[in-house]
């Protein structure tokens, strides 16, 4: 794995006097919105720090495609679950970009069942990643947020944190709970200029929803009022948005980008 992280190009600390972009560290960046996102704060002029748990063919073409000269693309290997490996990877984007202006708690898993089937297990999995991997990166680089009083922490909730759904109890309160963080941490922080907001998609095509059949999916359009599914660049454009300066009155909110589901 390291090998693997080793064959990307590193910036060396004498790079550092040049650089003006700003910096977003992107998790579970290889997943449909993590890569939508990348790509859009790319096209606005950010450096990228990418997370990833392994490096796979496709990631590395990702990487390959988004690294010019223009822009810096860190990989940064980690499992959001582990505290240590959240502390460890803020460290390595200080060490090697010198800032985090923008975090994007991004991955997130599922594991649906019904109560009656749910283990601890898959309630615990879901929450541990969903909702305290990105406790530990907030809390890890608001560190060095605070230090330069300003910054950005956009959290990836659902809309099935706002309404609930059954098979998703795991789900849901991880969602849930993520709004409630939010907005904690955005009162929190606001002295300090960190801006802490939430977006919650509703139907994405993605690999995460893919796996649905066709009846499913034709069963969830009928309940978006724009009736159709939405892209991940529908999510990347809002995520722009909360990154960039346009958004600088706006913290403790949750955005649905959802066609509509959540009036
Ligand atoms: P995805 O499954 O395509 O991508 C998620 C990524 O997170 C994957 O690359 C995965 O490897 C990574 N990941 C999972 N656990 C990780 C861990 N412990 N450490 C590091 N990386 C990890 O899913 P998608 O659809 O792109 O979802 C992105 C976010 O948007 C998730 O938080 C998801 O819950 C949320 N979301 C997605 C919706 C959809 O309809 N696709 C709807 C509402 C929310």
């Amino acid at each position: 794995l390291h090998q693997d992280v080793h064959s990307f190009p590193t910036r060396r600390s004498s790079d550092l006097i040049c650089m003006a972009n700003k910096v977003a560290l992107i998790t579970g960046a290889a997943g449909g919105i993590g890569t939508a996102i990348a790509e859009k704060l790319k096209s606005e002029g950010f450096d990228l720090a990418l997370n990833v748990r392994t490096v796979k063919p496709q990631f590395k073409e990702l990487v390959e495609r988004l690294s010019d000269e223009n822009c810096h693309v860190q990989v940064v290997l980690g499992d959001i679950a582990r505290a240590e490996d959240c502390k460890r990877m803020v460290e390595e984007v200080i060490e090697e970009q010198g800032q985090i202006d923008v975090l994007v708690n991004n991955a997130g898993i599922t594991k649906d069942k019904l109560v009656m089937q749910m283990s601890e297990a898959d309630f615990e999995d879901v929450i541990t990643t969903n909702l305290n991997g990105a406790f530990y990166l907030s809390k890890y680089v608001s560190r060095y947020m605070m230090k330069r009083r300003s910054g950005r922490i956009i959290n990836m909730a659902s809309v099935v944190g706002l309404h609930g759904n059954a098979g998703q109890a795991n789900y849901a309160a991880a969602k849930a709970g993520l709004v409630g963080m939010t907005k904690s941490f955005a009162k929190e922080f606001a002295s300090r200029n960190i801006l802490v907001n939430a977006i919650a998609p509703g139907f994405i095509e993605t690999p995460m929803t893919e796996k649905l059949t066709e009846q499913v999916k034709d069963k969830i359009k009928a309940e978006i009022p724009l009736g159709k599914i939405g892209e991940p660049s529908d999510v990347a454009n809002l995520t722009a948005f909360l990154a960039g300066d346009e958004s600088r009155y706006i913290t403790g909110q949750v955005i649905s980008v959802d066609g509509g589901m959540n009036i």
